[in-house]
């Protein structure tokens, strides 16, 4: 099989559509040399969604707090909004996409994190499902739902979803794209390379702080594990010229 690529699009990519486009349009001629595997996150659209049905949404510690009526609306948010409209639209720019959730063929098994409610964190990536459809010439486009022991659905972190797909599959590069240029130091300034050993000290410092944990945690666990090239970029300038902080040992 070809060396495989990870992509996270970050769900705070949703709400700039010309960002999206970009991504879609790049993603499309990248897929064409590398196996690609397409995460996805959806925080607004999960926000937007609980709001119109007067769910309120509850945050521990940056994590959103899931009860039973919230995972519903997550799994309508991102595996039926979200990863359907990012299959759809790379599909009309000639791709094979398929949309997926990590519950599907068991992708990602996880331990629930009782504190949060139904939130999950990988334990086991089940790679079948993936390979069976990347060996045949499909795009997995991945919505960050796993699947409890118990079969039951489960809200995961799409940053620790991609980082475990890329351990699994021993990926050659991990890319994160989000809203912002990278990891941005205290004067906002992009952070080009970070190693591993900085990291804690960065979120100490509360340089690093809300969603860029999970994500930098991600990078470290990668990097850690064999994942050679992982960077996060800058969503807006898209996956070509990966503008933004390269993550190394
Ligand atoms: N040092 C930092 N550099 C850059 N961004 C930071 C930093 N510390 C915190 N952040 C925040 O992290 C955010 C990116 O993470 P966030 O979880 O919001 O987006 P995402 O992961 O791309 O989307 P989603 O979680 O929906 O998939 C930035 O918009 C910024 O507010
Ligand atoms: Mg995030």
């Amino acid at each position: 099989m070809k060396k495989v690529t990870v992509v996270k699009f970050g769900g705070s990519l949703t709400k700039n559509k010309d960002a999206q486009k970009k991504f879609i349009r790049e993603l499309a001629g990248l897929s064409k040399k590398e196996n690609i595997i397409l995460v996805h996150g959806g925080g607004p659209e999960i926000n937007m969604l609980l709001e119109k049905l007067s769910i309120e949404s509850k945050f521990v510690n940056g994590l959103r707090y899931t009860d039973e009526k919230t995972l519903e609306v997550v799994e309508m948010a991102l595996s039926g909004k979200v990863n359907k409209m990012l299959a759809a639209e790379l599909i009309r720019n000639g791709v094979s996409a398929v949309g997926i959730s990590a519950k599907d063929g068991s992708t990602a098994v996880c331990s629930v994190m009782k504190k949060l409610g139904f939130v999950g964190n990988p334990v086991k990536i089940n790679k079948k499902l993936l390979e069976v459809l990347m060996k045949n010439g499909f795009l997995p486009v991945v919505s960050s739902v796993g699947i409890d022991k118990n079969a039951n659905a489960v809200n995961v972190n799409a940053d620790s979803l991609a980082t475990a797909i890329a351990v699994a599959f021993k990926a050659e590069k991990l890319v994160f794209l989000t809203d912002v240029p990278g990891v941005l130091d205290l004067a906002k300034k992009t952070i080009k390379e970070i190693k591993i050993k900085n990291i804690d000290g960065l979120i100490k410092t509360n340089v690093i702080t809300g969603g860029m944990i999970p994500k930098i945690n991600g990078c470290k666990s990668a990097v850690l594990k064999g994942v050679k090239n992982v960077f996060i970029i800058d969503g807006a300038s898209g996956i070509k010229k990966m503008k933004g902080t390269v993550i190394k040992k």
